[in-house]
């Protein structure tokens, strides 16, 4: 028997530990390239959904390490996925990821896919079907691009980003808060902001108004991180004491629990982060999203503009994150 796969389609596939040796690895990516680990090796990089930054940053990556990356735009270019199992494929959808993944793991050396939830609901984030299906019936090891429930890629840049502002994460105070949109966005980002925080011993609030909760498991999965940390996750409906003394303002939009509720509601457009939002935050806050971003819709253009705002070092770290992701995928870590 070989060694097992090294995947990473959710923050427990890397654990604590993993996260704070791909932390270190990543800033030491950062200050020089490292040999090329992955020379001869392929990525296999499946969208189903748009990307700036991951596609990009990925594809810099796998070259940064010397291997490559092949990107596909799932059902323009390649064929429609069917990722149930059982159904008739009398629909649009004439490839099965039960062939898809083995079929691919014989042409590259890992399969990256982003898959973003379809419904938002909390049942379909639970299940992160598609990236469970990959997991399942690839032969290679599957990287999380984005899925249903989680963002791996992004929560550790988020990280990276806290760790080189304040020298550590153990102890920042960070405010997770909501924020407005004209969308139902999925919870993926703010779900692994949470975790990775909460594993790197940052002490999180969680704000959001009522019926914009994250989902039950994945506050669990945080509480348990956090006290593992030591480290700290809560929940308020109060946005104002969130911002208390924060160090850190993330925000970022997701959609409500209920499938009823509309996406943009005029009542909450006072949940968008403007400069007098950091009047209660600690003097040195920064302010933190993850892109791509809809300018006073979602946060006011003058934070974005304003010294706080590292939105986009931030992004830079996708990165060196992702190099040490891969680096750890393949054994090198
Ligand atoms: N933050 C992020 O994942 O950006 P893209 O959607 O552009 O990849």
């Amino acid at each position: 028997m070989g060694a097992a796969l090294r995947h990473l389609a959710a923050f427990a596939d890397l654990g604590a530990d993993n996260a704070a040796k791909l932390l270190s690895v990543a800033a030491q990516y950062k200050r020089a390239n490292p040999n090329p680990l992955l020379s001869n090796k392929t990525m296999g990089l499946l969208f189903a959904d748009p990307s700036l930054r991951t596609r990009t940053s990925m594809d810099q990556a796998c070259f940064r390490l010397g291997g490559r990356a092949l990107g596909l735009d799932v059902g323009a270019g390649t064929w429609k996925l069917e990722v149930d199992d059982g159904v008739k494929m009398d629909a649009d959808k004439p490839e099965h990821v039960r062939e898809a993944a083995p079929v691919l793991s014989q042409y590259v050396d890992g399969i990256g896919v982003r898959a973003f939830s379809r419904s938002g609901s909390i049942a379909e984030e639970d299940a992160d079907q598609v990236l469970q299906a990959f997991k399942r019936h690839a032969t290679v090891p599957v990287l999380n691009l984005e899925s249903a429930r989680e963002h791996p890629c992004q929560g550790m840049a988020d990280v990276l980003t806290i760790n080189e502002e304040y020298g550590r994460c153990q102890g920042v105070k960070v405010a997770l808060s909501w924020a407005p949109h004209i969308k139902r966005l999925p919870r993926a980002v703010p779900n692994s902001v949470l975790l990775s925080a909460a594993a790197m011993g940052c002490e999180v609030t969680v704000a959001a108004p009522p019926g914009y909760s994250l989902a039950p498991g994945v506050l669990a999965e945080a509480q348990q991180l956090a006290a593992a940390s030591g480290g700290k996750v809560v929940q308020t409906e109060d946005q104002a004491a969130a911002l208390e003394g924060c160090q850190v303002l993330y925000a970022k939009a997701w959609g409500p629990t209920a499938a009823a509720a509309p996406a943009d509601d005029p009542q909450l457009a006072h949940w968008m982060p403007t400069l007098s939002h950091f009047d209660r935050a600690a003097a040195e806050a920064i302010f933190m999203h993850c892109l791509p971003v809809r300018r006073d819709v979602e946060i006011a253009a003058e934070v974005l503009d304003s010294p706080r705002s590292r939105v986009v070092s931030q992004a830079g770290n996708r990165l060196y994150v992702q190099m040490a992701m891969l680096a750890w995928m393949y054994g090198q870590v």
